[in-house]
């Protein structure tokens, strides 16, 4: 039986979501359901290179089972480390050695996840997440034969009803931060560009991405970041004796749309190599509603705290400090009213009971980040 021949340029790997991509590119290599070569663009940090960055990737005590079972070796042979960023400009010349692949396509995961809406915030998002991956699409345009984007359901911006996976037939949009703007500006231009190079662009949105829920040593995420940082930022309060008053902006419908990191990445592994998805969102139909925003107050311990439904000046310092760095960013998405999503193909294509239920799940999953102190893999 011949296997397919999948060559991968995969961004993002040393993230939630690229490390668990990573891990299921590696197992079906490792279990013979495909061949080809994962070459991880990667960037050296604190002094660690590219690949010992990715070396930890791979050899952590929280690895999936089904990753840990294999020796470093075994894991190294298929992955080529390039320590590059994908916003380089060198990256065309980098990438040289590789223009001849054959069946090679990128899945760009990397992205700054800053929601903040402050004007340093947006030019950030602009170079990483707008002219990054137009950087990369243009260094890789000439030898890929299609281009996975992973965005955000939220590129949508503000919505009412239930959201199809089509946003390339949404206008008029309203958006909470520039993260959601420049996100969407992204899939358009990369839309309109790989159309003229003839390049298949698939455009794959996860929700708030948790922990996993599928593969042992479950709940495990290597960064604990978005809802995992309001939760962190009220542990970090306890920490250090601090328990004021805070009153929390909620919308008493608010639904938050989650999902686990292992459903992500077992998803965007299945359809990466599917001609037919231009657009898909990663997300269960319904979310979850205020009681499992208390619930992160209550796990974390801080009781001294009231959901409110207006927005008010701060009474004292630590609310101030809530408003100023946690608001903006996770705290706009507590502020709105219920909505669905029609994720009928999703389930179309992995099942239709695929989706992890998070409910039963969900106080054990941010247990064990305050276990972990809410620090992750490389602090
Ligand atoms: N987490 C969520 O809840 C969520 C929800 C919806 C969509 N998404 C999307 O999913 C994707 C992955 O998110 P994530 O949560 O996995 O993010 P993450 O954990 O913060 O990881 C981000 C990854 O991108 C890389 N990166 C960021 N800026 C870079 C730059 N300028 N140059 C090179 N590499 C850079 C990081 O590399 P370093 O380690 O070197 O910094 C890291 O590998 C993003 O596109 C995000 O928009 C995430």
């Amino acid at each position: 039986m011949t296997i397919p021949n999948r060559n991968v340029i995969l961004t993002g790997s040393t993230g939630i979501v690229g490390s668990h991509v990573l891990y299921e590119l590696l197992e079906e290599r490792l279990a013979g359901r495909c061949s080809g070569k994962i070459i991880l663009l990667v960037r050296g940090r604190n002094e660690v290179s590219a690949e010992d960055r990715i070396k930890r990737f791979i050899t952590h005590e929280h690895l999936p089972e089904f990753i840990a079972k294999y020796s470093l070796e075994q894991l190294m042979e298929y992955v080529e480390v390039v320590d590059i960023s994908f916003e380089s400009k060198e990256l065309s010349n980098q990438l040289e050695v590789y223009k001849k692949l054959e069946n090679c396509q990128v899945i760009h995961v990397a992205a700054t996840t800053d929601l903040r809406s402050t004007e340093k915030a947006y030019n950030l998002n602009l170079a990483t997440n707008y002219e990054g991956s137009l950087n990369l699409l243009e260094a890789c345009k000439a030898f890929i034969t299609r281009y996975t984007y992973i965005s955000t359901v939220y590129s949508s911006g503000v919505r009412q009803g239930t959201l199809p996976d089509a946003y390339s037939q949404m206008n008029d949009f309203t958006f909470r931060n520039p993260y959601e703007e420049i996100k969407q500006k992204t899939e358009r231009k990369l839309a309109e560009l790989c159309k003229g190079y003839n390049i298949d662009l698939q455009i794959l949105r996860p929700g708030v991405v948790l922990g996993r829920l599928m593969d042992e040593p479950k709940f495990y995420v290597p960064k604990y970041n978005v809802i995992y940082a309001f939760a962190g930022f009220f542990y970090k309060l306890l920490a250090q004796r601090v328990d004021v008053p805070i009153n929390i902006v909620v919308h008493p419908n608010v639904h938050m749309h989650m999902i686990s990191v292992d459903y992500v990445a077992k998803t965007i592994a299945k359809v990466y190599s599917m001609s037919d998805v231009p657009e898909l969102n990663i997300i269960p139909a319904k979310g979850l509603g205020t009681k499992y925003t208390a619930m992160l107050m209550d796990v974390v311990g801080y009781t001294n705290y009231t959901f409110v439904s207006e927005p008010h000046p701060p009474r004292n310092e630590v609310e101030a400090m809530y408003q100023m760095k946690v608001a903006p960013s996770f705290g706009t998405y507590l502020m709105e009213d219920e909505y669905y999503f029609d994720n009928s193909r999703l389930l179309e294509i992995m099942g239709a009971d695929s989706i992890p239920d998070l409910e039963k799940d969900y106080f054990d999953m941010i247990q064990f980040a305050k276990n972990q102190m809410f620090k992750g893999l490389e602090g």
